[in-house]
């Protein structure tokens, strides 16, 4: 596979050129005469196929007699009810795999013009990126190492696209670290890792890296990070990334805080085996943080931002926390631990009190594999958003139809918050079964600074994709970085 996409302005003789067509299509739409003419005819030739279909996100491989060695078609669909935009990133997606396989090093991309073209240009780097995918460093002795082929693939496009074009590329290689960091197994990927890793990644991007520590914050009084991270294989941290652009030093920053548990098994209240396969997942909010500041920096957006990552390893051993144990937080507020199992909620209280209080940020968005329950209610479809500020709200839904990283609103009502109170502590961790996903907001709005606009994204069901389908048919089996490409987005149009 491609280790790096880029965007090129002139190839003189592409080894692929990839065009759109949409369904129906009876004859060569004008825009590509000139070129089905350079190609002998295999446009035509191939719309009159019985076989042939432009479904949307479908690809299709023609091997002209004349002209460059491959012709991709990408499918768009019925362009008036199909999301071209999702069309064109599937597309795409596939098209990557397959060039890559195909050893092609220069693709010229003409246009599918159905969509405006920075938006379309968008589509195709997200799709081409997302599609560049590949983890393989722990493939061994027992897997054929096959010829990988061209390392780099360069792109023309349209100029109307190419700043779209550039644009997903950057973002895409910031969600592709995300979802390395994310595949990366819990016995390798443990907190002091995430720690180093953060370090070294905010020198290379030009963000600040602070990082409390376990000792630190047992002194803070962090007691949930210090409880959940007791047992774990290295010492729980808090993370802390700053993209600070010249002239928005003081600005009141947008504070964007990951739930990185590095394996899940539960704790004491220890999760039945099946569903603890794949806890090497619940690190993905946090990831996605990390994931979204590099692409921040890489753009150099106009805008403060602090990333919050809160990183622990939920594990047993003699010290480890129990169920019924007391914990005072950051804040003051104490949790009655009625289930170990409810720990990303733990971690992340810690750190939105604590960056309430040293940043006081003006919006805060927390991204958090935190329910099973919103996977039972949204599958792998999209996450569920609780957010009682309109505005923010609002972009960020915008931002998630845009990226394909969808959201859909759930309630966090009085009632919710009353549900978690606690006999002996002020509030408990858990609280049953009932209105499961939404305990977890309840819960953490205990930790929140009333007034800022706060919106807690619940990515359990989104963060990874079980099979090799997925919510688009965009991911392979594995991490998606979800949340990346919706914070940035949002991110680049702040004001
Ligand atoms: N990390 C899990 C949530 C999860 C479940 C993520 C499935 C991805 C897939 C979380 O820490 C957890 O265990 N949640 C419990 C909460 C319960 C104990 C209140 C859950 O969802 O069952
Ligand atoms: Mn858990
Ligand atoms: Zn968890």
């Amino acid at each position: 596979m491609y280790k790096s996409l880029r965007s090129a302005d002139k190839i003189a003789k592409p080894d692929a050129i990839a065009i759109t067509l949409p369904s129906g299509v009876k004859r060569v739409p004008k825009k590509y005469a000139a070129l089905d003419k350079q190609l002998d005819g295999s446009i035509a030739a191939l719309i009159k196929r019985a076989e042939f279909s432009a479904d949307a996100g479908s690809l299709t491989c023609v091997y002209p007699a004349k002209g460059p060695s491959r012709l991709y078609v990408i499918g768009l669909g019925d362009v008036k009810q199909d999301d071209t935009l999702r069309a064109l990133r599937v597309g795409a997606a596939s098209l990557v795999r397959a060039a890559s396989k195909a050893k092609v090093g220069s693709l010229l991309f003409k246009d599918g013009d159905a969509v405006d073209a920075d938006s379309a240009g968008r589509a195709i780097g997200e799709g081409l990126s997302i599609g560049a995918f590949e983890f393989v460093d722990h493939k061994g002795a027992a897997t054929d190492k096959a010829d990988p082929g061209p390392r780099t693939l360069r792109i023309v496009i349209d100029p109307a696209m190419r700043k779209g074009l550039k644009n997903a590329l950057t973002v895409g290689e910031s969600a592709n670290m995300a979802r390395r960091l994310a595949a990366t197994p819990p016995n390798v990927a443990n907190p002091a890792y995430l720690v180093k890793f953060a370090r070294k990644m905010a020198r290379q991007v030009g963000l600040k890296c602070s990082v409390i520590d376990a000792k630190m914050a047992r002194e803070l009084g962090m007691g949930g990070l210090a409880a959940v991270g007791k047992a774990g294989s290295t010492p729980p941290a808090l993370i802390m990334l700053e993209h600070a652009p010249r002239g928005k030093t003081k600005d009141a920053p947008v504070m964007l805080v990951g739930k990185a548990i590095t394996f899940d098994t539960g704790g004491y209240s220890l999760k039945i085996s099946g569903s603890m396969a794949n806890m090497k997942y619940d690190k993905c909010g946090g990831m996605a943080v990390l994931g979204a500041m590099h692409a921040i920096a890489s753009l150099k957006l106009p805008v403060r931002v602090v990333g919050l990552i809160a990183a622990a390893e939920n594990m047993i051993d003699a010290g480890a926390y129990r169920v019924d144990d007391i914990l005072t937080m950051y804040n003051g507020v104490t949790v009655e631990v009625t289930n170990t199992d409810a720990e990303g909620r733990l971690v992340l209280a810690d750190a939105l009190a604590y960056g309430c209080k040293q940043y006081k940020p003006a919006a805060i968005v927390d991204l958090a594999t935190l329910t099973g329950g919103v996977v039972v209610a949204f599958g792998e479809y999209c996450a569920g958003m609780f957010c009682g500020d309109d505005k923010l709200a609002t972009r960020l839904t915008e931002s998630g139809r845009a990226t394909g990283e969808r959201l859909w609103p759930l309630p966090l009502w009085p009632e919710h918050r009353k549900q978690m109170k606690s006999t002996h502590a002020d509030i408990a961790n858990s609280a049953g079964r009932g209105a499961h996903p939404i305990q977890g907001a309840a819960f953490l709005s205990y930790f929140v600074d009333e007034n800022v606009p706060w919106a807690h994204l619940d990515i359990a069901g989104v963060a990874d994709v079980s099979g090799d389908k997925d919510f688009a048919g965009l991911y392979p089996k594995g991490p998606t970085a979800f949340g990346v490409r919706l914070l940035t987005r949002a991110l680049e149009s702040w004001r």
